[in-house]
Formats: C-alpha cells, sequence, structure tokens
C-alpha cells in the first residue's frame, strides 16, 4: 500500500461551506484506514510530497510494539525523509486492535491540517459484534467565516494547555448521526487524534462497557466517563435502543459537549441482559512487579530545566525538530531546543529483558498525556477498573502514574507529552533499551 503526504484542498461539512489546504496521507481520503489481518506484514510506501521546503515527515506508528528502525521518529530511529523522497516501512503488528499514525515533527501543525491515519489491525473478536464504526475524534483550528486555518500554535497555549481548536468534529461532521442497527451490540473505536484537547468521553441512553484500552483487549468492564487524551484510544461495546439515538458525549467541555448521535434503525438483533462478548486476549508479556527496578520521570515546567545538552556523537537536528521556545522539561531536559541542535543524551538507559516500574511525576499544574514508544505500560487495577495496559497514560497535575512494562525490544524509544505544543516544546525525551 502506498501513503503520499501531500497538501490537497478538502471539503468538509465542518467547514462551513469552505475547502482547506489539509495535510492528508491519501488521494482517496483525508482520512485513511488500514485494516491488516492479525500475523500479516504491514507494508507501505511513504512518499512525501508536502508543498514547503525542508518540511520533512517521517511515519510514527502510534501504539505499535515494533522493531525500533520502524518507529518513524527522525535522527533517532530514520533520517528525515525530505519533499520528494520516499522511506518504506514494513514490520508485523504484533497486537491486534486500534491504532493510527501520523508525523513526529512540526506535529502541531501537521495534526491541524489532518495529516493522521487509523490502523486497524483484525482478528480480535471472540464473536462478532453486530457493527463496528470507528469514531475519530478531533477539533480544527479554522475560522468559519474566511475558511482559513487559525494558528497551530501559540505561544501563550504552548506554555498553558495548548492551543484548543473550536470546530469539535467526529470523523471530520459536527455532531453527526451515525446509523447502527436497533438492540444490537455495536462495537465504537473511539480514538482522539487531536493535537491538545483531553476529552472525558460518555455514552448517554445506552449500556456501554469497556472492551479495549489503547487497542489492547480488557475484560469489558461498564463505561462511565472516560477520560481520553490525545493518542489514546478505547473501543467501547453498546447495546443500541431499539429505536432513537444514544449520543457520545465530552463531559470534559464546559458545557458538555455532544459529539456524535448514534441512532438506531431496523429489527432488534439482540435480547436479554446486555453483556457483551469480550475480545481476545492481549499478547503483550505480563511483567512481575516484584522484579521490577524502578525508572522515573519528572514532566516540569521549564523553568527547572536546562536545554538538553546534547551528545557530540549523535545527529544534528533539522530545523523542523527545533523550537524557539521552550516552556517544559522531562528530568530538567528539554528537546528539542533551539540552542541545543544535537540529538540529546538519553534519559535513562535500561537492560534488554530487565522488567520495570516507570513512575511518571508531574510536578506542573497542567494535566500531560504522556505516551511511550514501542512498550505499553501494563496498570494495575484500581477504582473498580480491571488491570490493563496502555500506551498513553494521563497524568494530573502534580500527580503520579505508574505502571510496568519488560524491556523486550532493544532501541531508542520516545517519551513525550502528546499535546503536540508541549511536546514541541521541551516535553520530549528518549531512553535507550540495550
Ligand atoms: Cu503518537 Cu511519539 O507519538
Ligand atoms: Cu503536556
Amino acid at each position: 500500500m502506498s501513503l503520499r503526504a501531500a497538501e490537497r484542498m478538502v471539503f468538509l461539512p465542518a467547514f462551513g461551506g469552505h475547502s482547506l489546504p489539509l495535510w492528508t496521507f491519501s488521494e482517496d481520503s483525508w482520512l485513511p484506514v488500514i485494516r491488516v489481518p492479525f500475523g500479516a506484514v504491514l507494508e507501505v510506501d511513504f512518499e512525501n510530497a508536502l508543498p514547503r521546503d525542508g518540511e520533512y515527515a517521517t511515519i510514527h506508528w502510534h501504539g505499535i510494539r515494533l522493531p525500533n528502525d520502524q518507529d518513524g521518529v527522525p535522527y533517532l530511529v530514520q533520517d528525515p525523509v525530505l519533499p520528494g523522497e520516499a522511506y518504506h516501512y514494513r514490520f508485523i503488528p504484533p497486537d491486534t486492535g486500534t491504532f493510527f499514525f501520523h508525523t513526529h515533527c512540526n506535529t502541531a501543525e501537521h495534526l491541524g491540517r489532518g495529516l493522521v491515519g487509523i490502523l486497524i489491525v483484525e482478528g480480535d473478536e471472540t464473536e462478532p459484534y453486530d457493527a463496528d464504526e470507528l469514531l475519530v475524534l478531533r477539533d480544527w483550528s479554522v475560522d468559519l467565516t474566511s475558511g482559513m486555518f487559525r494558528a497551530f500554535t501559540t505561544a501563550r497555549g504552548a506554555a498553558d494547555a495548548g492551543t484548543l481548536g473550536e470546530v469539535r468534529t467526529v470523523n471530520g461532521v459536527v455532531d453527526p448521526e451515525i446509523a447502527l442497527p436497533g438492540k444490537a451490540d455495536c462495537r465504537l473505536r473511539i480514538l482522539n487524534v487531536d493535537p491538545t484537547r483531553i476529552m472525558e468521553i460518555g455514552i448517554d441512553g445506552a449500556d456501554a462497557a469497556v472492551v479495549a484500552i489503547d487497542g489492547i483487549a480488557v475484560p469489558p468492564f461498564p463505561l462511565d466517563h472516560w477520560p481520553l487524551g490525545p493518542g489514546m484510544r478505547i473501543d467501547v461495546v453498546i447495546r443500541t435502543p431499539s429505536a432513537g439515538a444514544a449520543r457520545l458525549i465530552d463531559h470534559g467541555a464546559e458545557p458538555a459537549a455532544a459529539l456524535a448521535r448514534l441512532v438506531a434503525t431496523g429489527p432488534a438483533l439482540r435480547a436479554g441482559r446486555f453483556d457483551p462478548a469480550p475480545l481476545r486476549a492481549g499478547r503483550i508479556p505480563t511483567p512481575d512487579p516484584a522484579r521490577a527496578e524502578t525508572v522515573e520521570f519528572i514532566l516540569a515546567s521549564a523553568d527547572v530545566a536546562s536545554f538538553a545538552s546534547g551528545d557530540p556523537w549523535r545527529a544534528i537536528l533539522g530545523e523542523l525538530c527545533l523550537s524557539g521556545n521552550g516552556f517544559w522539561s522531562i528530568d530538567e531536559q528539554m528537546w528539542p531546543s533551539a540552542l541545543g541542535s544535537r540529538l540529546p543524551r538519553p534519559l535513562a538507559q535500561l537492560r534488554l529483558g530487565g522488567t520495570y516500574r516507570l513512575v511518571i511525576r508531574n510536578q506542573s499544574d497542567i494535566l500531560h498525556p504522556t505516551h511511550l514508544h514501542g512498550f505499553s505500560l501494563h496498570m494495575r487495577a484500581a477504582n473498580g477498573m480491571p488491570s490493563h495496559y496502555r500506551d498513553t497514560v494521563l497524568v494530573q497535575p502534580h500527580g503520579v502514574v505508574e505502571g510496568f512494562f519488560i524491556a523486550d525490544n532493544p532501541g531508542s524509544w520516545m517519551i513525550h507529552c502528546h499535546v503536540a505544543e508541549h511536546q514541541e516544546t521541551g516535553m520530549m525525551g528518549y531512553f535507550t533499551v540495550a
């Protein structure tokens, strides 16, 4: 399959009658969806045809535990792909579930302009559900009068909770109507691909159960309000009403925002109690907490930090990966920074095969959805939620999150905030596994 990043004029109903110059991966759809069966090789011919000099790009396969050289981080694991250049990705996704992909520099603008795609690895259902729908949540930063993009990043936003878009959409539509069978068990794959907004997802008017978190199966448990930060996914099964609509709600907005109508039609497909079939259990080795060594990363504002000093032996980063502003840090280092254009030193060096307890401590006043490449963290059961895996954790202001993982995949792996403006102004780093 091929993906070609380019600027394309796209008319979405959400744009108030305008077409906008989106940056997208495909001619066929502004939001390409790749579906591969479990066990299959994913091969992608990627071409960068972005319209700006020096606007390099790579593809990061978010949440996929893949070989390090396929992880799509420019300079760290591959050379940046310049406009006019191509790159071939090839790997076997080791887990079933709901994932997505995006570039890894200048992401506030790239995501802001729409440059994202969905990756579904099939084969996790133990019994077929009655429907399988994607709900891709994101805002657009668009002035609906002029039909122009607003600023993708602002210093004020970057230093705070980020610059929010004002047009809220699901699958590119404001409050769409999603047709579902009546009295049926329907799978909803809910992804937050927004560069900035942390949502709190609930469903009104239908029983709903979470069956996967960040792509990986969990024993079904009732959905109440689910904090869904950028980069996070949940798979939910709902029992639709026999007629009428259920609603997808963001309770995190003030006032709560209705995001989509889930409209049931047709004859009832199910009777009896709502007891959705679980997904097939994941394949990630379970870490043994008793054997774990602790690694700790501290998220903080930039006041405590110095610009990452940079390793003289490592690559010089191109402009696109650098920012003139430094507002955030991990372990008192800021990456990227205009001052230290060398690739910084790793935040930690882990032993291949070692078991680790990763502690992420947030010393700032802002929430940070923190994403780990290459691994899924095993989270212990708490507050009525079963133990589960996550590749992105939401770290509350002055809060702590811990999860466990086995460092079974060698390479250099990113950890960063998935609020793009935080990532770009310092809250990014990497660790090595060797
Ligand atoms: Cu989806 Cu490094 O991120
Ligand atoms: Cu952040």
